[in-house]
């Protein structure tokens, strides 16, 4: 390729992540030429990493309740358009092995390297052109369309998709550049923090449960602000403060300075037996309280948290505790953890059926970039298939 050739084609869409390979194949199909920019070396990096390998590409009960935004009804229309079964389709299409893991979660049987073949292989089909290696320096209105000055020379476009992603795990190239673009062009942003990540206690808290790095227990979690969801999840200690999906899934909804908050034995009534019955001891707590938690949980929080008595209001108070454990994190691990950013592009600015930016005709949005975030279990991908989907109905 010339580096200083005038290179024109319909759609330029930039970043070869998962929205952005699925906007350039549903445009390629209508005709369009189209061509994807991303800076890194290979495409659809996050994609490879992602699921321990395995890649959870969707969640087959993806609704817009599983998603975070400012307008809870925003992603309504785009998931309704392209569902978990259109993906499904095409996994099936191309011969992938799957399987569910837990509630409607599809992972690959084998690699996540399958998906990233599935989407090029689409992408060749409709004569889809993947440049990687290509940074992009400037985006200017030209007339109707963009000009974009890259390291490969100037492109040319009337569509300009943007789908470079949210700013988790700087290390794989995640960038701020499809912020400043949506700056740039006078729209509004969310602001952004990192979601599904790890919460650091606070020094006393460190003391207290910091030896218990590697214990893990089934719990309900939840952020303390009211009507967040509460999740069944595995909790996990660190080293550092609190992981697991439980936590992961919180954490989304946590703000800095509130709780979190635990039961940590859910449907169990621990102390029913020493309330009906003669022995009311440590010993006999311990054992009550083990049947729920490992044995290091089980030392760990009697010693940090004992009843204040053994009477029943005092145990009745204990067990209220251990069903509501409140603990208020230092922070989080942030972006350099997290598995996706939360905020983003205003959806107020986009329209919900082809994310094209109302003000700014010819300009789109899609994937993380956008003030959409989804749970924990697959939901992110199914955003960045139904939401490139739909910007590539109409780029
Ligand atoms: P994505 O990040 O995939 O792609 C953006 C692309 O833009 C990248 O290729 C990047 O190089 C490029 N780019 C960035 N800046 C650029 C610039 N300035 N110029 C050019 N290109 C640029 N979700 C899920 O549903 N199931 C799962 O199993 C997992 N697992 C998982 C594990 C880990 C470790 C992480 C970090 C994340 C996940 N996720 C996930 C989340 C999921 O990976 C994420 O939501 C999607 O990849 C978002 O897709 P996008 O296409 O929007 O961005």
């Amino acid at each position: 390729m010339n580096p200083n050739e005038n290179q024109n084609v319909d759609v330029i869409v930039l970043g070869a992540g998962a929205a952005g390979l699925m906007c350039a194949i549903e445009a390629g199909k209508r005709g369009r030429r189209v061509v994807v920019l991303d800076h890194a070396e290979r495409a659809g990096k996050k994609i490879l990493i992602s699921g321990g390998g395995r890649c959870n590409f969707t969640n087959i009960y993806a609704r817009a309740e599983n998603y975070i935004s400012a307008n809870p009804h925003f992603a309504k229309s785009a998931l309704a358009r392209y569902t978990p079964q259109d993906f499904l389709a095409l996994i099936n299409k191309h011969g992938i092995a799957w399987h569910e893991k837990k509630l409607g979660q599809l992972f690959c049987d084998r690699s996540a390297t399958e998906i990233v073949n599935l989407l090029l292989t689409e992408c060749a089909a409709v004569n889809v052109r993947v440049v990687c290696g290509t940074s992009t320096d400037r985006v200017e209105r030209n007339g109707e369309g963009f000009t974009l000055a890259t390291s490969r020379g100037a492109w040319q476009a009337s569509s300009l998709v943007i789908a470079t992603g949210g700013l988790s795990i700087p290390k794989m190239g995640a960038t701020a550049f499809g912020y400043e673009i949506a700056r740039q062009f006078g729209l509004k942003i969310v602001e952004t923090r990192p979601a599904l990540v790890p919460l650091v206690f606070s020094p006393r808290d460190l003391e207290r449960w910091g030896a218990l790095a590697g214990v893990s227990a089934d719990v309900l979690a939840s952020a303390e602000a009211k009507k967040t969801p509460v999740f069944r999840e595995m909790l996990l200690f660190t080293h550092r403060g609190l992981s697991g999906p439980a936590v992961l899934q919180a954490s989304s909804y946590w703000k800095p300075g509130e709780a979190v908050r635990f039961d940590l034995a859910p449907g169990a009534r621990v102390t029913e037996s020493l309330i009906a019955g003669t022995k009311r001891d440590a010993a006999t707590l311990k054992a009550a309280l083990n049947g729920s938690l490992s044995s290091r949980l089980t030392a760990a929080y009697l010693e940090a948290l004992p009843p204040a008595g053994w009477s029943n209001v005092a145990l009745e108070e204990w067990e209220r505790g251990l069903h509501a454990w409140r603990v208020v994190p230092d922070g989080s691990e942030g972006y350099a953890k997290a598995e996706v950013t939360a905020g983003g592009v205003d959806t107020s600015e986009l329209s919900a059926s082809t994310m094209e930016a109302k003000r700014v005709p010819g300009l789109y949005f899609i994937g993380e970039v956008v003030d959409v975030t989804g749970q924990l279990g697959g939901f992110n991908f199914q955003w960045a298939w139904a939401s490139g989907a739909a910007a590539g109905s109409r780029a």
